[in-house]
């Protein structure tokens, strides 16, 4: 498995600390995964409303086009920070780093993620554990400092992009559902211990979204920007689960419910 090193800090030029007095309270939002399809179309709304952001991505190039994106659509304040976050050993830095520049944070919104291959992990352990590093290992490592940090300040959203396909394993992709299945489980169990702390976290389980992810899926797919004001509202909630959409709820009802004689024959 390789994992790249890359940290590059690159605040921007304007500091929530230069904002001037009587600049109005937004919301400091810490985004990882910002070029991310979901996390932009989220970050759109966030910027409208005036938001201060600090955007996390490992792609240079896209994510000082999605800075500059979200500065014009209104965004109080947009830090940025190049890293792979895979690196798990950079996590305390980056994020120390990301809470400094935002002079503290409200949400911190995990949107990064991978698909893999699941016909090259059923042959490839490498390529396996790469899928359950990305999504699960490495999600782990950011929430345990993000939780720790909002614990001690009693207040704090953690709102985490998991996934419908971890609700049942199916054949099709199963790696990326068993490492969404461990995320939404590490998630349900974070929330049970930090819920009372005063800090919210909030496990997103979308169906199949039009991003770059699903782009060569041949089947109906949600649309991004709907799926972000969801998101949006279910943060400003405080709600503690998400199907979105939301007929994905009784589907994973049916889903999960399905006895495991009749599922393990479907083709799914
Ligand atoms: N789209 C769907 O149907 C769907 C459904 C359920 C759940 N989700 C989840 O929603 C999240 C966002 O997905 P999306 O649909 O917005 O897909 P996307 O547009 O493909 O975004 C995935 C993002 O993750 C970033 N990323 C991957 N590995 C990274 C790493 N090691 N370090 C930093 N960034 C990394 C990618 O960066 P690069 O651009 O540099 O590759 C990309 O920006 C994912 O967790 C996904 O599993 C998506």
């Amino acid at each position: 498995m390789s994992i790249p090193s890359a940290l590059d800090p690159q605040p921007s030029a304007t500091s929530p600390a230069s904002l001037t007095p009587n600049a109005k309270i937004t919301k400091k939002i810490l985004v990882l995964g910002a070029t991310s399809g979901i996390a932009e179309a989220t970050c759109r709304i966030w910027a409208a409303q005036g938001a201060q952001l600090f955007l996390v991505a490992r792609n240079a190039e896209k994510l000082a086009a999605v800075a500059a994106d979200l500065k014009l659509r209104g965004a109080a304040y947009v830090g940025t920070a190049v890293a792979d976050l895979d690196d798990t050993g950079k996590h305390a830095e980056l994020l120390a780093h990301a809470v400094n520049s935002l002079t503290g944070m409200d949400i911190a919104y995990l949107a990064y993620g991978i698909l893999g291959d699941q016909a090259r992990g059923e042959q490839d352990f490498e390529h396996a554990a790469q899928i359950l590093h990305s999504n699960f290992v490495a999600p782990v490592s950011l929430l345990t400092w993000l939780a720790n940090f909002c614990v001690q300040r009693r207040s704090g959203v953690l709102a985490v992009l998991s996934s419908v396909a971890g609700e049942r394993g199916r054949k099709s992709n199963y790696l990326y559902g068993s490492s969404k299945a461990g995320l939404t489980a590490f998630l349900a169990g974070l929330r049970n211990r930090i819920d009372r702390e005063g800090v919210t976290v909030l496990t997103i389980k979308p169906g199949p979204v039009n991003t770059a992810m699903t782009a060569h899926m041949n089947i109906k797919k949600a649309d991004v920007n709907k799926v972000a004001a969801a998101i949006v509202k279910a943060i400003d909630a405080k709600k503690d689960n998400l199907y979105v959409p939301g007929i994905f709820q009784p589907i994973m009802f049916i889903i999960r419910n399905i006895p495991e004689r009749i599922f393990k024959k479907l083709n799914l």
